[in-house]
C-alpha cells in the first residue's frame, strides 16, 4: 500500500480568526498556545491536568458520523493543539467583551456577584456558553451538570448558579423540588416579609437577552474542509515528539505496525498529564481522535458495538437513549454505564475521554472496566496481521497501565449485550467526592437467576481498586451459583469475598482495611438491590426489613440553591449613596469576559526569561554537592542560581525571624528551594530543573508529625499560655472529669491562581519593578530589598489583583519573589516565575495541622467548670507565622463560653516538613473547633443534645469578659444562636432526623449548631493601620490606591463606594487600578480579616480632607458639576490629591498576665447544619446549612453574603473532604486536584441559606460594619459534628458506645471504618511495617 503524503500546515480558526500553524509543537496545549502565542489570556491555568476546569474553552467540530456541528466544553490544558485540525475554537474573549457587547452569561454571573477573584470565572462562562449553544433553555441539572467540571474556590458556588439558573424557563428550573410553594428562582429574589429585609441580592431586571445571533457561527471553511476526504498525513516534529494523524482507519493501522511504541492520543486524558506533568516522553505519538472508524456505534439485536474512540459523554447520550428505547429490563447494562459517567470526571473531561483509553489505561481506579468485564464485554482488535476478539475480563489486565493488547494492535471498538431477562447488574463506587474523583475502590456486578426462581446460574464481580489490576471474585462466584439469593448466601458470600479478596498492606492510596470493608458493603448493597427486584418480580424471597432498604437510596446531587436576607438601607438614604447596597463587584465584568488582568497575564517584556525551582527531595540532610552541569547545557538554559548567586542577604526576615532564601548547608524539609534554574521559557527551565543533580546526607533526627515532636521535645518560641480562674480549683469542684484530644488536619489554600510574578529591572538605578500576587505587597518589597542589598526606594511592588489569597500569598510570596529578582539582577532581564500547582502544593504548605489534647471538669447539667486544653500545631520545618497563628488558636478557645476557669497552652511543634503558614482564619478554626469538640464530648457524656449544652454555657451577661479580659458585649451572638435555631427550624428538624434514624438502618442524619465569636484585626496592634491615596483629576475622575490587596473579597469595590459616599459622586468616576508599594507604602497585610476596616476608613479620611479642601468652593458655586468644581479647584491651587490614613486600635495581650485586648471587635454568627451519611460506604451528603451572621452594618450585603458563603464552603473542604497526605519520608503526596479534593458543586448543600443579622451595630468599624473573611470557614465544623452526630446514632443503634473518636476532616473512610458493624468486623486490621501516608 503506497503511504499518503505528509502535510504539515494545521488549519483551525480562534474565536473566528482563521490560524495557519505550519510548525505546531505536539508537545504544545492549546492552553499554552491561546495565552502565549494567541495572546488571549482568558483561558486560565490552575492545574495542568484536566482537574479544575479553569482552562475551560469550547471546541466545535464537524461531525461527518451525526452530519451536524458539535460544541463541547474541553480543558484546554489537555487538549494537544496539533489535534485542533478542523475545529473552531472559542475562548471567553470570544464571546462577548465590555469593549463590544456582554454576552448575557457573562452578565449575569457578574451581576449575580458569581465572580470573587475571577480567576475560575471565565472557566465557568465557557462551560455555561456551550450548554447554551447545545440547549438554549436549560434545565437546572443540565446547569448542574455543566458545571461538575469546573471548581472556585471563593464563592461557594450558590451565586453563580443563581446567574445562570436565571437561562432557565420558570417551570424548568426547579429540579431540587418546590419550597413552600415557591420554585427557588422566585424564592431567591423575594423580600422578607418584614419591610426593611431583603432577599433580592441581585436585580433581573434589564438584563441582556439570549441572542443567539451574537454567536460566531463554524466558519464554513471548516465544514468544506471536513467533507473532503483526507489524503494527507498532518504529521508534525516538534523539539522532542512527533505527532502524526493518519487518515483513516487503515491507515492507522500501518502507523501502528511501523511504530510500535508509539500510543495513540484521541483524548489525551491519560497521556497527557503523564507526558506535562510526569515528564513521560513519548517521541512518536499517532492521533486516533480523527478516525471516523473509531467512533462508530451500531446496533444489533442483542448488543451494541462502540468504537473506541466514541467520547464518554457520546456513550452517555446513547445509552439514555438505549434505556428509553429497549425498557427496563433489557437496558441493565446501559442503566449502570450511566450512573458511573453521571459521575466520571467532570463533563470536560467526559467529552474528551475515550472509552478505549479508559479500557487501555488499565489503571484500577477507572471505573469502566469492572463494569464492562461484569458485563461480558468483547473487545474487538485490529492489527496489520488481521482481527481477533478477546473477552474483556481480569485476565486483559496484564499489570498496572498495562494490557494483552500487542503493541501493534489497536482496539477497535467494544460490544456491549443488552441484559438478558433474569439478569441483574449493578455498579458501585466511592471516590473522596462524590463527583469529579477518581474512586477509591469500583465495582461491577452481575447475577443471572433461573428464570422465576432467586437460585444463582451465574454470578460475576469484579473489582477495581483493590490491586494493581482489574480483581475478580472468581472463587466467591464460582461458590455461589446454584444458590438460592438469601441470607445465607449473603453471610457466606461476604466470607468468601472477605478471603478471596485482598489488600496488599503496601498497596499504593492506603486505605486498606477501608477498601476490604467497602469491597464486602458493595456486595451488601448488591445483595440488596438483587433481593429488592426479585421482590418486585414476585419471586418468594426472604422479607426485607424496611429500615434495610436505606442501604439502597443512593444520594441525589443537586444543585445549591438559598435563601439570604439582608437589611435594606434606610429609606431616607439618598439612592446615590452606594454604601449598604449590594452593587456588584468592581471588576466582575472584566473578570466574566477575561479582560482582567492577573500576574500571569501581563504580555511578557523583551528578553523574558522564565524561573523554576529546584528543590529538595530529602528531609533532613546535608547538601554535600550540587552539579547543575546538565541542565546547563540543556538549551535556552541561561543560568543557575543558588545561594551563593544571591547579591545582598540570603534570608527572609520575620519578626526577628531568618529563613534561608536558598537553602545553603542543609535542607530541612522536602520541598525546600536549594536553587533554580533560569531559562528561555518555562518548558526548559521546568526539564532543565529536573536535571540538577543535589547529592545528600542524611541527618538525623527526622520526624513529621506532631506525636513526633511532642516524643522530641520539638517546638519553636515563643510557647504560650493563656488562663483564668483556677483550673485546679475547677476540676475539685466538678461532678466529672473528662480526658481525650481532637486532631484537625491541615488544608492546602488551593487558590486557584497559582503563586507567581515577574521581576523586571528597569535598567538603571537599580530600579527593579515586580508584577506580583502578593497579599503583603510591602513585605516583599522588603525582602527583595534585603536579598538584593537594594534600598526600598528602588523596588516597586505593584498588585492588581490576586486569583485568590487565603493568606497563603503573604508569606511563601516573598521568597519566591526574592528568588525571581536574584535571576532578574542576576541576567539583566525580565524574568517571570509561575508556579505549577503540584510545586505550589509543595513548596508553599498551608494550614496547620492542630491537636488538641484536653480535660475538662463538668457539672451534671453539662455546665462546664474547668478546661485545660493544650493546643499543639506542626508548625513544619521553620517558624513563620505559626506563634501568631497558636496565638490566635488560643485567644479563641473560649468561642463563645464563659468557662469560669480556662487555661490553655500552645506549642507549635517543629518538624521536617514544609513550613505551615497563614490560612483564613488563622488558627481561629482549629481554637474554635476543640472547644467544640469539648462541648460536643460532655455532651455526650451527659446524654444532652449538644445544642443544649452549648446553650448552657454561653456567655449571656450583658457584659462580658473573654478568658483573656476583653470587654464585650454578647448580646450580638445570642441574637444569632437564637435566630439560627428559629430560621433551621431546629427543634423541629431534630425530631425528624429522631425519626428518620429510627426508620433507616444503613443511613443516618445528624445536625449540629455553633456560636461563633471571632476576634477581629491584627492582635500585633501595630498592623492595624490603612493608608489610602486619592488623586482627583481635571475631567472629574477619582482614582483611589490604597494598601490593600484585592483577592476576591470585594475591597476595591467596597473603598469605591466609600469614597463615591463622601466625595457624592458615582461610583463609575471612581477607579481603582492597582495596589503600588510606590503610591501607599508600608501598607499591612490584606488579612485578619481587616482589611475593609483599616483601608475603608484611610479611604474616607483622604475623601473627607479632600471635601474639606473643596467645601468653600462648593458652597459658593452650588449649581457646579463636580468636574466644574474640580477645575475651579485646580484653579484657585488647590491641592487635588490627598493621602488617608487610619490608625487602628491598640490592640495587645500581655502573656504573662493572661490579660489584654487582643481583638477590635468581634464578628458573632451561628450555624446549624444537617447531613445524611452512608453506614456502608462513608459517603455523606450535606442536606441543609442555616447561617445568620452578625456583620454589624454592611457594607455590601452582597460582598458580605458571598465572602460568608465562600468561607463556609471551604471550612466544608477543611472539616470533610480536603486531606492531605505525606510519604512516611516526609514527601507530600497530594499535589494537584486529582488526589486533593476541594469542594466542587456537589459539596455545597441543597439548602444554603445566609441571613445577615439585623440591626446590628459596631461602634469600632467604618459605617458600623464587621469585618468577616475569615469567621465563617470555622463554620465547616458544624458538617463534621453533625456528622458525629449521625456516626453515633448508627453505633447506638448497633450496639456500640457513642463515645468514640473522630479526627478531622470527617472522610469517608474515617466515617465507614466509625460505622462498625459485621462488614468492619469481618476485616481483620492489618499490621503494616510501614503505612503509605502518615498523618502528620
Ligand atoms: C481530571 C480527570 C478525572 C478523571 N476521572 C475519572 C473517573 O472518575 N473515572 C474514570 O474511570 N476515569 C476518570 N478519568 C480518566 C479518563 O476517563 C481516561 O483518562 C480516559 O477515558 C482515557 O481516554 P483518552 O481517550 O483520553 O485516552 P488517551 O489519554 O488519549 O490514551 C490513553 C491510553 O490508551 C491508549 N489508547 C487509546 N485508544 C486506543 C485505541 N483505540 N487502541 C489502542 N490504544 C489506545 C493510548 O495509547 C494510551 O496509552 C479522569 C481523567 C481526568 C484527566
Ligand atoms: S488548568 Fe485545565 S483543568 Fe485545570
Ligand atoms: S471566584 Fe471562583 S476561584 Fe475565585
Amino acid at each position: 500500500m503506497s503511504r499518503p503524503s505528509v502535510n504539515n500546515e494545521l488549519i483551525f480558526y480562534i474565536n473566528g480568526k482563521k490560524i495557519v500553524e505550519k510548525n505546531a509543537d505536539p508537545g504544545e496545549m492549546l492552553l499554552a498556545y491561546l495565552r502565549r502565542k494567541a495572546g488571549l489570556t482568558g483561558t486560565k491555568y490552575g492545574c495542568g491536568g484536566g482537574g479544575c476546569g479553569a482552562c475551560t474553552v469550547m471546541l466545535s467540530r464537524y461531525d461527518p458520523i451525526k452530519d451536524i456541528v458539535l460544541h463541547e466544553a474541553v480543558n484546554a490544558c489537555l487538549q494537544p493543539v496539533c489535534s485542533l485540525q478542523g475545529a473552531a475554537v472559542v475562548t471567553v474573549e470570544g464571546v462577548g467583551s465590555t469593549k463590544t457587547k456582554l454576552h448575557p452569561v457573562q452578565e449575569r454571573i457578574a451581576k449575580a456577584h458569581g465572580s470573587q477573584c475571577g480567576f475560575c470565572t471565565p472557566g465557568m462562562v465557557m462551560s455555561m456558553y456551550t450548554l447554551l449553544r447545545n440547549k438554549p433553555q436549560p434545565t437546572m441539572e443540565d446547569i448542574r451538570e455543566s458545571l461538575g467540571g469546573n471548581l472556585c474556590r471563593c464563592t461557594g458556588y450558590r451565586p453563580i448558579i443563581d446567574g445562570f439558573k436565571t437561562f432557565c424557563e420558570a417551570q424548568t428550573c426547579c429540579q431540587n423540588g418546590e419550597r413552600n410553594g415557591k420554585c427557588c428562582m422566585e424564592e431567591s429574589n423575594c423580600h422578607n416579609k418584614e419591610s426593611d429585609i431583603s432577599g433580592e441580592i441581585f436585580n433581573m431586571d434589564n438584563l441582556l437577552p439570549l441572542d443567539p445571533t451574537q454567536d460566531l457561527i463554524f466558519p464554513p471553511e471548516l465544514l468544506l474542509l471536513a467533507k473532503q476526504p483526507r489524503v494527507e498525513h498532518l504529521c508534525f516534529q516538534g523539539e522532542r515528539v512527533k505527532w502524526i494523524s493518519p487518515v483513516d482507519l487503515n491507515d492507522l493501522i500501518e502507523l501502528k505496525a511501523e511504530y510500535p511504541d508509539a500510543p495513540i492520543l484521541v483524548g489525551n486524558t491519560t497521556l497527557g498529564p503523564k507526558m506535562t506533568l510526569k515528564g513521560t516522553l513519548h517521541p512518536v505519538v499517532i492521533y486516533g481522535g480523527d478516525i471516523p472508524g473509531l467512533r462508530a456505534i451500531k446496533w444489533a439485536k442483542n448488543y451494541v458495538t462502540v468504537g473506541a474512540g466514541c467520547s464518554l459523554s457520546v456513550l452517555k447520550e446513547t445509552f439514555l437513549q438505549a434505556i428509553q428505547d429497549l425498557g427496563p429490563e433489557k437496558s441493565k447494562v446501559y442503566q449502570a454505564l450511566v450512573q458511573t459517567l453521571q459521575c466520571l470526571a467532570g463533563k470536560q473531561i467526559r467529552n474528551m475521554a475515550t472509552i478505549g483509553g479508559n479500557i487501555l489505561s488499565a489503571n484500577p481506579k477507572y471505573d469502566l472496566s469492572s463494569i464492562l468485564a461484569a458485563a461480558k464485554c468483547t473487545l474487538h482488535i485490529i492489527s496489520k496481521d488481521g482481527a481477533r476478539e478477546m473477552p474483556l475480563s481480569e485476565e486483559f489486565f496484564t499489570g498496572f497501565a498495562k494490557t494483552a493488547l500487542r503493541s501493534d494492535e489497536i482496539l477497535l471498538a467494544i460490544d456491549i449485550p443488552h441484559s438478558k431477562p433474569w439478569e441483574f447488574m449493578s455498579v458501585f463506587r466511592q471516590a473522596q467526592r462524590r463527583e469529579f474523583a477518581f474512586s477509591i475502590v469500583n465495582a461491577g456486578m452481575k447475577v443471572v437467576f433461573r428464570p422465576d426462581s432467586n437460585v444463582v446460574e451465574h454470578l460475576d464481580i469484579f473489582y477495581g481498586g483493590v490491586g494493581p489490576t482489574l480483581v475478580r471474585a472468581r472463587h466467591t462466584s464460582k461458590k455461589l451459583i446454584g444458590r438460592q439469593w438469601d441470607d445465607k448466601l449473603l453471610a457466606e458470600g461476604t466470607q468468601l469475598l472477605e478471603e478471596e479478596i485482598t489488600v496488599p498492606p503496601t498497596a499504593p492510596g492506603g486505605q486498606e482495611e477501608y477498601r476490604k470493608t467497602l469491597v464486602l458493603s458493595f456486595f451488601f448493597k448488591f445483595y440488596m438491590e438483587v433481593l429488592l427486584e426479585l421482590q418486585e418480580r414476585k419471586v418468594d424471597v426472604i422479607d426485607l426489613s424496611l429500615e434495610y432498604l436505606s442501604a439502597l437510596k443512593p444520594f441525589k446531587n443537586e444543585v445549591p440553591q438559598g435563601n439570604y436576607s439582608f437589611q435594606l438601607v434606610p429609606e431616607a438614604q439618598s439612592l446615590s449613596y452606594p454604601v449598604g447596597r449590594p452593587n456588584v463587584h468592581q471588576a466582575g465584568l472584566q473578570q466574566a469576559t477575561g479582560e482582567a488582568v492577573y500576574y500571569d497575564d501581563i504580555p511578557s517584556v523583551k528578553g523574558e526569561l522564565f524561573v523554576s525551582m529546584v528543590t529538595s527531595t530529602r528531609a533532613h540532610a546535608k547538601i554535600i554537592s550540587i552539579d547543575a552541569s546538565a541542565a546547563l547545557a540543556i538549551p535556552g538554559v541561561v543560568t543557575f542560581l543558588s545561594a551563593k548567586d544571591v547579591p545582598g542577604q540570603n534570608r527572609r526576615l520575620w519578626f526577628n525571624n531568618p529563613e534561608e532564601v536558598f537553602a545553603e548547608e542543609e535542607v530541612i524539609c522536602v520541598g525546600q528551594i536549594i536553587g533554580a534554574i533560569v531559562a528561555e521559557n518555562r518548558e526548559q527551565a521546568k526539564r532543565a530543573a529536573e536535571q540538577v543533580h543535589v547529592s545528600y546526607q542524611d541527618i538525623q533526627p527526622v520526624f513529621f508529625t506532631i506525636e513526633e515532636a511532642i516524643e522530641h521535645q520539638s517546638f519553636f518560641d515563643p510557647k504560650r499560655k493563656l488562663e483564668r480562674g483556677n483550673v485546679e480549683e475547677g476540676f475539685e469542684k466538678a461532678d466529672h472529669i473528662l480526658e481525650g484530644e481532637m486532631y484537625m488536619g491541615g488544608q492546602e489554600h488551593f487558590y486557584m491562581e497559582t503563586q507567581g510574578l515577574i521581576a523586571i529591572p528597569k535598567g538603571e538605578a537599580e530600579e527593579l519593578d515586580l508584577y506580583v500576587a502578593s497579599q503583603h505587597a510591602a513585605y516583599t518589597q522588603e525582602v527583595v530589598g534585603i536579598t538584593l542589598g537594594i534600598a526600598s526606594n528602588k523596588i516597586t511592588c505593584h498588585v492588581k489583583r490576586l486569583g485568590g489569597g487565603f493568606g497563603g500569598k503573604v508569606m511563601k510570596i516573598a521568597t519566591l519573589s526574592a528568588i525571581t529578582a536574584t535571576a532578574a539582577y542576576k541576567t539583566g532581564r525580565a524574568v517571570r516565575c509561575v508556579l505549577e500547582r503540584g510545586d505550589d502544593m509543595l513548596i508553599t504548605s498551608g494550614r496547620h495541622p492542630f491537636l488538641g489534647k484536653y480535660k475538662v471538669g463538668y457539672m451534671n447539667d453539662g455546665s462546664i467548670l474547668a478546661a485545660d486544653i493544650t493546643y499543639y500545631s506542626n508548625g513544619g520545618c521553620t517558624l513563620d507565622e505559626s506563634s501568631f497563628i497558636m496565638e490566635k488558636a488560643l485567644l479563641h478557645m473560649d468561642n463563645g463560653y464563659k468557662i469560669p476557669h480556662l487555661r490553655g497552652r500552645g506549642l507549635v511543634c517543629k518538624t521536617y516538613l514544609p513550613s505551615y503558614t497563614a490560612f483564613r482564619g488563622f488558627g481561629g478554626p482549629q481554637g474554635l473547633t476543640i472547644i467544640e469538640s469539648v462541648l460536643h464530648e460532655v455532651a455526650v457524656k451527659c446524654g444532652w443534645p449538644a445544642h443544649k449544652v452549648r446553650d448552657i454555657n454561653m456567655y449571656k451577661d450583658e457584659q462580658c469578659y473573654t478568658h483573656h479580659k476583653q470587654l464585650f458585649s454578647p448580646r450580638d451572638m445570642v441574637r444569632c444562636w437564637d435566630e439560627c435555631l428559629e430560621k433551621s427550624d431546629y427543634h423541629q428538624r431534630l425530631l425528624h432526623i429522631q425519626q428518620f434514624n429510627a426508620h433507616n438502618h444503613w443511613k443516618k442524619r445528624g445536625i449540629s449548631i455553633v456560636p461563633l465569636k471571632f476576634g477581629i484585626g491584627f492582635s500585633k496592634g501595630f498592623y492595624n493601620q490603612g493608608a489610602a491615596l486619592v488623586n482627583i483629576y481635571k475631567d472629574g475622575s477619582v482614582l483611589v490606591s490604597h494598601g490593600g490587596t484585592e483577592m476576591g473579597q470585594g475591597i476595591n469595590t467596597k473603598a469605591i463606594q466609600i469614597a463615591s459616599r463622601i466625595l457624592k459622586v458615582p461610583m463609575s468616576t471612581i477607579h481603582i487600578k492597582e495596589t503600588c508599594t510606590g503610591n501607599v507604602p508600608n501598607a499591612a497585610p490584606s488579612a485578619a480579616s481587616f482589611g475593609t476596616d483599616a483601608v475603608g476608613m484611610a479611604v474616607k479620611n483622604a475623601c473627607e480632607k479632600l471635601m474639606g479642601r473643596l467645601e468653600t468652593l462648593i458652597k459658593k458655586h452650588s449649581q457646579y458639576t463636580w468636574q466644574q468644581l474640580v477645575v475651579e479647584a485646580y484653579c484657585q491651587k488647590i491641592s487635588l490629591s490627598a493621602t488617608g490614613f487610619f490608625m487602628g486600635p491598640h490592640t495587645s495581650i500581655d502573656w504573662e498576665k493572661s490579660e489584654g485586648p487582643a481583638y477590635y471587635y468581634f464578628t458573632f454568627g451561628a450555624c446549624c447544619s444537617e447531613v445524611e451519611i452512608d453506614c456502608l460506604t462513608g459517603d455523606h451528603k450535606n442536606i441543609r446549612t442555616d447561617i445568620v451572621m452578625d456583620v454589624g452594618r454592611s457594607i455590601n450585603p452582597a460582598l458580605d453574603i458571598g465572602q460568608v458563603e465562600g468561607g463556609f464552603v471551604q471550612g466544608i473542604g477543611l472539616y470533610t473532604i480536603e486531606e492531605l497526605h505525606f510519604s512516611p519520608e516526609g514527601v507530600l503526596l497530594t499535589r494537584g486536584p486529582s488526589q486533593y479534593k476541594m469542594p466542587a458543586l456537589c459539596d455545597v448543600p441543597p439548602q444554603l441559606n445566609v441571613h445577615l443579622l439585623s440591626n446590628a451595630e459596631n461602634p469600632y468599624a467604618i459605617y458600623s460594619s464587621k469585618g468577616i473573611g475569615e469567621p465563617p470557614v470555622f463554620f465547616g465544623c458544624t458538617l463534621f459534628f453533625a456528622i458525629k452526630e449521625a456516626i453515633a446514632a448508627a453505633r447506638r443503634e448497633r450496639g456500640l458506645s457513642d463515645d468514640f473518636s473522630l479526627s478531622s476532616p470527617a472522610t469517608a473512610e474515617k466515617i465507614r471504618m466509625a460505622c462498625e458493624d459485621c462488614f468492619t468486623r469481618m476485616v481483620p486490621r492489618i499490621e503494616k511495617s510501614k503505612p503509605w501516608a502518615i498523618n502528620v
